[in-house]
């Protein structure tokens, strides 16, 4: 599947993203070479991966952890998720994010 990815400048990028592997979207990012730290490794600890989604079909409502870790976060809108949670699933297609401060 194709995943854009607007970065801190503004720009965009469009990643591939197997469905097949178990990736999350943070790992995704992280394998294309793009500058998200994500210090917890996925943990939904450190929200060194928060995006905000800018487009996308259904996605999973957020855990209890990223919920509450998501509350935290002084730049977070709406539709902000952790990127490590955010499995790499066909519905995700055409999946539009914004790496924010934190990330
Ligand atoms: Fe730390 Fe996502 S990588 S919260």
């Amino acid at each position: 599947i194709n995943i854009n990815v607007e970065l801190q400048d503004g720009s965009r990028v469009t990643l591939e993203a197997p469905t097949d592997m178990g990736l999350s979207v943070m790992e995704v990012m992280k394998a294309n070479e793009l500058n998200v730290p994500a210090i917890c490794g996925g943990m939904a600890i450190c929200a060194t991966c928060h995006v905000e989604v800018l487009q996308s079909g259904e996605l999973p409502e957020p855990s209890d952890d990223e919920a509450y870790m998501l509350e935290t976060l002084p730049h977070a809108t709406a539709t902000s998720r952790l990127s490590c949670q955010l499995k790499v699933k066909p519905e995700l297609d055409g999946l539009v994010v914004r790496l924010m401060p934190e990330a």
